[in-house]
């Protein structure tokens, strides 16, 4: 027997994008339903980037529901360091805003929790098969629930948040890949270590041996990266190893602990060429992807959702399309200054394999010349802690 739902808006993919979005609807009194293959314990469990920008801790908050200003910390600056010298960049000072740092499945845990505590529709270890009509007003997204019993849910609109491998997205472009794309020829190898904090700002630190990052968790428990091959085996490396890696590429000093988890983080950076198609859009990862450094991921899947909240509120109240005719333009805009950003710090960090003796010394150039110019620090600061989210797509 298939359960059939109907809903307002069917939600693929329970992540930062799909849960907000969820959110931002109930609170328009909007019914929506999301669902994913995931169970709950998986996603409020797995590892991701943590640093929020502004507006992303301002709606967090404006949700309620969120620890944000209880387990995050703010930030108002970063380093940057080359050859073991280090230039802070003064976010407060520079353009008056900060980030704040609050791990991903922190901000997860907060949402479903939310969702969950107001009568939400959250769906664990549902996904989607198939999705059919998104060139009519009645979309239907097709579903397998955990006993595999199929499920179909009738919707105004369906929306992918449903990440980098979206199915959501064949519906909208005709295929799984089609979209804007570059491949980076270097990953990251994260770590999480037990160890007090090495510094109460995030480094970001570049030497003739590759990139370090040292990022934090808590009071006991850090979050570090090293630049590796994307090919690397993440328990290839001995812990000692490891260490000495880290400290080299920062100069030293780091508090060293036992490690108790290790990943590999590929670094794309990818645009879908069609974030709309008719009645399905596209939110979040499923839209875009970018490189981890400067951690814009979630932020740009919020920003998403912001905008298409409203778009979907126009045509639940007045039946316009207007608003979602207009969101794959507004949204661009920030998805393509996002993925510069993304690049921009990325290349700026990064010994590319094959740089030559001039690449590495203009690559300090450029560093020389953000981190001691007023305005070029300013560009980061700006980008770094993020612009004021759009809410109404700007025709
Ligand atoms: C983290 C990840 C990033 O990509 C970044 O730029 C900063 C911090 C993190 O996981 O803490």
């Amino acid at each position: 027997m298939t359960e059939q739902i109907r809903t307002r808006v069917a939600i693929v993919g329970a992540g930062p994008a799909g849960l907000a979005l969820s959110a931002l609807l109930h609170r328009s009194g909007i019914d929506s339903i999301v669902i994913d293959p995931r169970t709950r314990e998986d996603i409020e469990r797995t590892i991701k980037a943590g640093i929020l920008e502004q507006s992303s801790v301002e709606l967090l908050r404006s949700l309620g529901g969120s620890r944000v200003d209880e387990v995050g910390a703010r930030h108002d600056g970063i380093e940057l360091r080359w050859n073991g010298v280090g230039h802070r960049i003064d976010f407060q000072g520079l353009v008056g805003r900060s980030v704040w740092l609050y791990p991903q499945h922190e901000a997860l845990i907060d949402l479903i929790a939310l969702r969950l505590g107001e009568g939400g529709d959250v769906r664990f270890g549902v996904g989607a098969t198939s999705v059919e009509g998104v060139d009519t007003d009645a979309p239907v997204v097709h579903a397998a629930g955990p006993d595999g019993r199929p499920i179909e849910i009738r919707a105004d609109v369906v929306v992918g948040a449903d990440g980098s491998r979206s199915l959501v997205r064949e519906a909208v472009t005709g295929s799984q890949t089609g979209g804007y794309f570059r491949e980076y020829p270097f990953a990251w190898f994260g770590i999480l270590c037990e160890a007090p904090p090495s510094s109460p700002e995030l480094i970001y630190s570049t030497t003739e041996r590759g990139f370090a990052l040292i990022s934090q968790r808590s009071a006991t428990v850090q979050r570090m990266y090293l630049q590796c091959d994307p090919e690397l085996d993440p328990d290839a490396m001995g812990e000692r190893e490891i260490w000495d890696e880290l400290q080299a590429r920062t100069g030293g000093g780091l508090h060293e602990g036992p490690i108790f988890q290790r990943d590999v983080l590929r670094f794309r950076s990818f645009v879908a060429h069609e974030l709309r198609r008719g009645r399905a859009l596209l939110v979040g990862d499923a839209a875009h992807t970018v490189p981890p450094t400067g951690a814009k991921g979630m932020n740009l899947a919020l920003a998403d959702v912001v905008l298409l909240h409203r778009a979907i509120e126009e045509l639940v109240r007045s039946g316009s399309e207007h608003g979602l005719d207009a969101y794959p333009e507004a949204a661009s805009r920030r998805i393509w200054k996002a993925e510069h950003f993304s690049w921009w710090m990325t290349s700026m960090l990064h010994t590319a394999p094959g740089a030559n003796d001039f690449d590495e010394r203009r690559r300090l150039g450029e560093l020389e010349m953000v981190a001691t110019s007023r305005h070029g620090a300013a560009y980061l600061a700006e980008a770094y802690t993020g612009w004021p989210f759009e809410t109404r797509p700007r025709g």
